[in-house]
């Protein structure tokens, strides 16, 4: 039974792929500081896999501490590292936390995997890499661009820690990379998991559209607002390609099969969508028509930094992974929805 790390596994796309890796039989060690996540939802993938993962209440960004992690486990063979800070708001207001955080923790996992001898390891990045992309949809070679915060700043350069790391793993090796690296740019990963046991917790007023509009929808916000109504769009509203957060946790399962398959080496970088663009309106009616809740809503001004459009070719990711997109956004909006519900009758 191979033997996975996930960080941040007890977060939101974290704990979808830990209940996805356990369901193929893989053995899962979840390691998380429980900064942004809560315990609690292990018993919940314990609930739905029938197998409690093996819990390590550890900060990666801690050295000695990540060291400690991988001493203790030293036979991990992959590593998925979530664990980061993701909110695009806060980093642009605490942006060395967002640099120390995000990269230091990267950088002590890639000792850690180094000194057990640990060479595989799928990396949780963003379509945020590519910024405006002058053409869509947009293909894994597309230069990068400007992030318009220090949050995508962090995916960007742990992207390109990770491709030196690859190249200098290669010139050791003579040009055959032991280090195999698989870079995911999700693009908006929205919806819950089916059994309505794991979702997206978000702390205080959330940031992101789904969990607001399902928090107004239960009446906890009095109103969402729509930022911007004036885009080169077709209803207006900025175009995004969400995906569900279960496709994505299918995404890290093919990963890593191919990471442990003969053909790969190096580093390869793959988009994670449904590879087609949605208004907020579109999310907003379908999320009306699934819950059976008309949602109060007004159109307000553009919000700073955010980009006008974005949605990926994921074709590589087919062709490559073998996986693609299964879940359509009726039943990302309904599963979102029931995980509030669930939410409320436990509160
Ligand atoms: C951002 C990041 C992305 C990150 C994600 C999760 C960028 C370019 N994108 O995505 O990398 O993974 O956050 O943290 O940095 N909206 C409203 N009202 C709201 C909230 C959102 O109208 O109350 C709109 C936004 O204007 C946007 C869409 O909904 O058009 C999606 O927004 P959001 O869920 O915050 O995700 P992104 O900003 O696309």
């Amino acid at each position: 039974m191979k033997k996975i790390l996930v960080t941040g596994g007890t977060g939101y796309i974290g704990s979808h792929t830990a209940v996805a890796l356990l369901e193929k039989g893989y053995q899962v060690i979840v390691a998380d500081n429980l900064y942004n996540s809560d315990e609690r939802v292990l018993d919940a993938i314990a609930q739905i896999t029938g197998v409690r993962p093996l819990f390590e209440n550890v900060d990666v960004a801690d050295e000695a501490a990540c060291m400690q992690l991988f001493r203790r486990h030293a036979d991990i063979e992959a590593v998925i590292h979530f664990a980061a800070y993701k909110s695009v708001n806060e980093s642009v207001v605490k942006p060395l936390d967002y640099y120390r955080n995000n990269l230091d923790s990267l950088m002590r996992v890639l000792r850690g995997m180094e000194a057990v001898g640990c060479h595989k390891m799928v990396f949780s990045s963003s379509c945020t890499v590519y910024g405006q992309p002058e053409t869509l949809p947009v293909t894994e070679d597309m230069p990068y661009q400007d992030a318009s915060c220090p949050y995508g700043n962090t995916k960007r350069i742990a992207e390109e820690i990770l491709k030196d790391i690859v190249r200098a793993d290669g010139m050791k090796n003579d040009a055959h990379p032991s280090l195999k690296v698989l870079l995911l740019r999700y693009f908006n990963p929205i919806g819950a998991h089916a059994s309505a046991l794991i979702g997206e917790l978000p702390n205080g007023v959330p940031n992101n559209l789904m969990p607001f509009i399902t928090q107004t929808a239960a009446g906890i916000r009095p109103r969402l607002s729509v930022f911007g109504s004036d885009y080169d769009t077709p209803d207006g509203t900025p175009q995004r390609d969400y995906i569900h957060v279960c496709d994505l946790a299918d995404a890290h399962v093919c990963a890593m099969e191919y990471l442990f398959s003969d053909g790969f080496s190096g580093w390869d970088a793959f988009n994670i969508g449904c590879g087609r663009p949605y208004g907020v309106l579109d999310v907003i009616r379908s999320f009306e028509k699934m819950s059976g809740v008309k949602l109060p809503y007004e159109i307000v001004g553009r919000r700073p930094g955010d980009i006008e459009k974005i949605w990926g070719n994921v074709e590589k990711a087919k062709r490559v992974l073998g996986w693609q997109a299964k879940r359509d956004l009726d039943e990302m909006t309904l599963s979102a929805w029931q995980w509030q519900r669930h939410l409320q009758e436990k509160a």
